[in-house]
């Protein structure tokens, strides 16, 4: 079944959030040696990290999103922040001119997509020489691990094996994502791994009406309502009430071009 970013529905599924402080000190530091002064961010769906990028004083962002409806989603969210501005484009064909940024994000977009290639010699064609291209995202290692207390979504393949099938086939491995780099012309390519906070709950229940409404989680959108149901009352059965930080394993690729 799969999401549709396109679905009116859905377009308020990235905007529930904050961007965690480890990802603004991590991001921080990456770019701290980098005078930049136009970032974008691609696939930034509701504009959580365009937000992000301005909260870290880059004082200009453009969020480019093939979906009207998260386009709409970001502007509303963002209303406040003149310095982002939002419009609509396709990873592999952004609209943006040749040199136009210092910064490319592209967070939690790769696996959507089923062409690396054009989605980076884009990247690339938009950066100006020497700037940045931050890939965050999951490897199929990052999603396969456990479920405990903070990292929620590892119960999902515990219950439902058939996902851990759909997980491996849309997240791309480590070498693959390097390879990719490197044919669209990247160079200076590292590999870093965060644990990202996703959200802090101050108790059970509220981490269960976020599940159950599919906030903001891609994946619960292959499952049926009652299986969506099922998976809360596993996490409920499977962690303790209190506060609960939940905590995502990610990959970081940081390129030059
Ligand atoms: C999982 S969401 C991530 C949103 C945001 N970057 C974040 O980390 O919260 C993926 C976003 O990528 C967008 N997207 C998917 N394929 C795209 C494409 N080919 N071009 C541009 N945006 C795309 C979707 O509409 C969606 O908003």
């Amino acid at each position: 079944m799969g999401m549709n970013f396109h679905d009116e529905k859905n377009k308020h599924s990235y905007v529930t959030r904050q961007a965690d402080d480890t990802w603004l000190r991590v991001v921080k530091t990456l770019i701290q040696d980098r005078a930049i002064t136009k970032a974008v961010d691609i696939g930034t769906g509701g504009g959580i990290y365009a937000k992000a990028l301005a909260d870290i004083d880059i004082p200009s962002i453009t969020g480019i999103d093939f979906s009207r409806a998260m386009v709409n989603a970001a502007r509303q969210n963002c209303s406040s922040y003149k310095q982002i501005k939002f419009q609509l484009g396709n990873a592999y064909c952004t609209g943006l001119p040749d040199g136009y940024t210092d910064f490319v994000l592209e967070r939690a977009l790769i696996h959507h997509l089923d062409d690396l290639t054009s989605c980076f010699s884009e990247a690339h064609r938009i950066l100006k020489q020497d700037g940045m291209l931050l890939v965050q995202d999951r490897t199929p290692e990052d999603c396969l691990l456990k479920g405990d207390c903070h990292h929620i979504r590892g119960y999902l393949f515990t219950l439902f094996p058939h996902l851990a099938e759909i997980e491996t086939k849309r997240r791309y491995a480590s070498p693959i994502v390097k390879t990719e780099l490197k044919k669209a012309g990247f160079r200076s390519i590292k590999e870093m791994k965060l644990w990202e906070i996703r959200e802090t709950y101050t108790n059970k229940k509220l981490l269960l009406n976020d599940i159950k409404s599919r906030n903001g989680r891609s994946i619960l959108h292959d499952l049926s309502d009652q299986q969506v149901l099922l998976f809360a009352d596993h996490v409920n059965q499977s962690i303790q009430d209190g506060p609960i930080i939940e905590k995502d394993p990610w990959t970081i690729w940081l390129a030059t071009k």
